[in-house]
């Protein structure tokens, strides 16, 4: 079975002529493309068979609010998903989890699929905090979100919202030892921990695990039946180790 591969390009690559050879060497069922903003237009027009994501969008539709991006703005060029809450932005741009609140609520009123990433710091797990922080970022997460559904932007009311919520320990990112602590078996543990706290919510979440994810353990995370893909980053500059990952998702 197919499952769900993200691919989070951050702030990569730096033209859009590389970004075009980039999505077209990565195009393929099941993969999300994350570009950053000026290249959205020119990845969806360059992409066949994936799917485009961005990596952020403003909490407000629209306004005074220089240099955001609105969720309407991500619909009308083809955003499909958006990542939000990504631990980068919650370290370097002082993003809440308020923020990730209202950034969740326009993603969904807007009728794009938001990625929630949620996880713990180095500090965080060594003090034992680490399903309380990722009680507290998961719940917040949701908390905006009307009870028993909204009215999704266009029109028809919907009872539940489909979310991806990627489990994305923040020492594991960009390690590339994606096994040195993060393995299978504590991302599953830890998805088995965020299926509780989301249960109730009209919500049909999508689990998915972050952090070095890379050719050689992508199939240990995705043998796993509740983790249903990978968030990459890294990796996912990199069209030859990209592809293989492409491969190894569709057996
Ligand atoms: P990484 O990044 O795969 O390079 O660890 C993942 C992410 O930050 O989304």
């Amino acid at each position: 079975m197919t499952k769900i591969l993200i691919a989070n390009w951050k702030m990569n690559p730096q033209t859009e002529k590389a970004a075009i050879v980039l999505a077209k060497a990565c195009d393929a069922e099941g993969v999300i493309l994350c570009p950053p903003f000026p290249f959205l237009k020119a990845v969806k027009q360059a992409i066949k068979k994936a799917t485009l994501g961005a990596q952020d969008l403003c909490f407000e539709n629209g306004g005074p609010f220089t240099g955001e991006v609105s969720a309407l703005q991500l619909k009308s060029v083809g955003v499909e998903y958006v990542i939000i809450g990504h631990s980068e932005r919650r370290a370097h741009l002082g993003e809440t989890d308020e923020l990730v609140a209202r950034k969740v609520a326009a993603a969904l009123e807007a009728g794009i699929t938001p990625v929630v990433c949620v996880g713990e710091t180095r500090d965080e797990r060594d003090k034992g905090q680490t399903r309380e922080v990722i009680d507290r970022q998961t719940r917040m997460a949701f908390s905006l979100i009307p009870a028993g559904g909204g009215q999704a932007r266009g029109g028809n009311k919907q009872e539940t919202f489909n979310v991806i919520l990627t489990y994305e320990p923040v020492w594991a990112i960009s390690t590339n030892k994606g096994a040195e602590g993060a393995t299978p078996e504590s991302a599953q543990d830890m998805i088995n921990y965020m299926q509780g706290i989301v249960r109730g919510l009209p919500v049909v979440p999508a689990f998915i695990y972050g952090g070095s994810v890379n050719p050689e353990n992508l199939e240990s995370f995705l043998q796993c039946s509740e983790v249903h893909g990978g968030l990459v980053g890294g990796a996912s500059l990199k069209p030859a180790e990209f592809k293989k990952m492409i491969i190894i998702n569709s057996k």
